[in-house]
């Protein structure tokens, strides 16, 4: 049931509200929930609120440009759409959805390797795809799947690398959520059989039904083999400790995603917003950085900049307004954000978003 009236929403936290109204509730908890006592997932929006952005004034800017570069490609703003499993499980149109609203916003669409569609399909959008992996057990199947996705036109190789196994999601265990059975992961030839990171065996029927397919005895050395076989931009998303990010530069990533993966992974680790400035101390430049995990607004992506990211990723934000109007929802809330943005940087006094990375922050609150 998609919501055609009302007044439209005034900021991104107002889809989640009318997204509550449309979703079953075992499906609005798979979303929006986090692991063990959700210490990290309120952690992420409490870090934000903490970085307060110093505005430059008199500086004469009149309407910031919001153009960025990221990964050598020209964008309309310092943004993406992060990778997001299953997005036909809140509205029929799922990922080709998505993808279409995040090529009209003219930014890339990160595409799950766990997506309920076929990658043909999304990269058909002429939407700009960057692909997502999670390994795979077998490295034949990670072969072909490479291969099908550059056949496919994705642009990048995005490798999360934070869930050696699924987080415990209390919610999910308590509502024994299951998916759909008609929800497959379209992008794997043996469909659930495929999944091989070991999720948390017999957690949840969800986690258990990952069991067979992703392996978390993933190492360094799989990343540089996966380096070896990928020409075009390397991603690696799940970095928190600045260490880490330096070995994902040395094996050849063009950029590491600062990410908690939204709070659904270890229940305990800090903030994605925290962390983010010392990666980028670590990194020195060479490579870029994206944060992602709580960003809800242009003010979050102008805090993540003047920290010194490249750009944001913005998660659950798009599902809940993929939930409420489909694309039309989705591409709304990217313009809403673009705005919000636009906003923030005139606020702050900066002419574009290179401008806001050379700002000061300090700690509120
Ligand atoms: C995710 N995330 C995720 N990440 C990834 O690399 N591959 C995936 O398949 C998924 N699937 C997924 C499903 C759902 C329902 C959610 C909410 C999240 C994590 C995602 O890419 C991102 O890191 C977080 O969602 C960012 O936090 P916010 O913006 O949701 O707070
Ligand atoms: C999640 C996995 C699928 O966060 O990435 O649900």
């Amino acid at each position: 049931m998609e919501i055609t009236s009302g007044p439209p929403p005034a900021c991104l936290a107002d889809y989640a509200g009318l997204a509550r109204t449309v979703l079953p509730p075992d499906v609005w908890d798979y979303l929006d929930g986090g692991s063990g006592a959700e210490v990290t997932l309120g952690g992420n929006r409490s870090a934000l609120d903490r970085v307060g952005v110093l505005p430059r004034v008199l500086t004469g800017v009149t309407t910031p440009r919001l153009r960025t570069r990221l990964l050598g490609r020209d964008y309309a703003m310092p943004v993406g759409v992060a990778p997001m499993a299953y997005q036909r499980l809140v509205h029929p149109d799922g990922e080709p959805a998505l993808a279409t609203a995040a090529r009209e916003a003219g930014v890339p669409y990160l595409a799950s390797v766990l997506g309920s569609t076929p990658i043909e399909q999304v990269t058909a959008t002429g939407a700009d795809v960057w692909f997502q992996l999670y390994w795979l057990r077998h490295r034949s199947v990670v072969s072909d799947l490479l291969a099908r996705v550059r056949a496919a036109g994705c642009r990048a190789l995005v490798v999360t690398v934070d869930v050696p196994v699924l987080g415990r999601r209390l919610r999910d265990l308590r509502n024994a959520f299951r998916l759909p059975p008609e929800l497959v992961p379209a992008n794997l030839p043996g469909g659930r059989d495929d999944l091989a990171h070991g999720g948390t065996p017999g957690v949840t029927p969800l986690s258990a039904s990952h069991d067979a397919a992703f392996t978390p005895a993933l190492t360094w050395a799989d990343l540089r083999w996966l380096r070896e076989r990928w020409e075009l931009p390397l991603v690696v998303k799940g970095i928190l400790d600045p260490a880490d990010a330096v070995r994902a530069v040395d094996v050849g990533a063009q950029a590491v995603v600062v990410s908690n993966h939204g709070g659904r992974q270890l229940d305990g680790a800090p903030a994605s917003a925290t962390m983010l400035p010392e990666v980028v101390a670590a990194v020195g430049g060479r490579c870029e950085v994206l944060l992602d995990s709580g960003i809800r607004g242009g003010v979050d992506v102008l805090r993540a900049l003047a920290m010194g990211a490249d750009g944001a990723l913005v998660g659950r934000p798009m599902l809940w307004a993929l939930a409420v109007g489909g694309r039309r929802a989705a591409g709304a809330a990217l313009t809403l954000l673009a705005d919000e943005l636009r906003d923030a940087l005139a606020l702050a006094g900066c002419a574009d978003p290179a401008a806001a990375r050379a700002l000061r922050t300090v700690q509120v609150g």
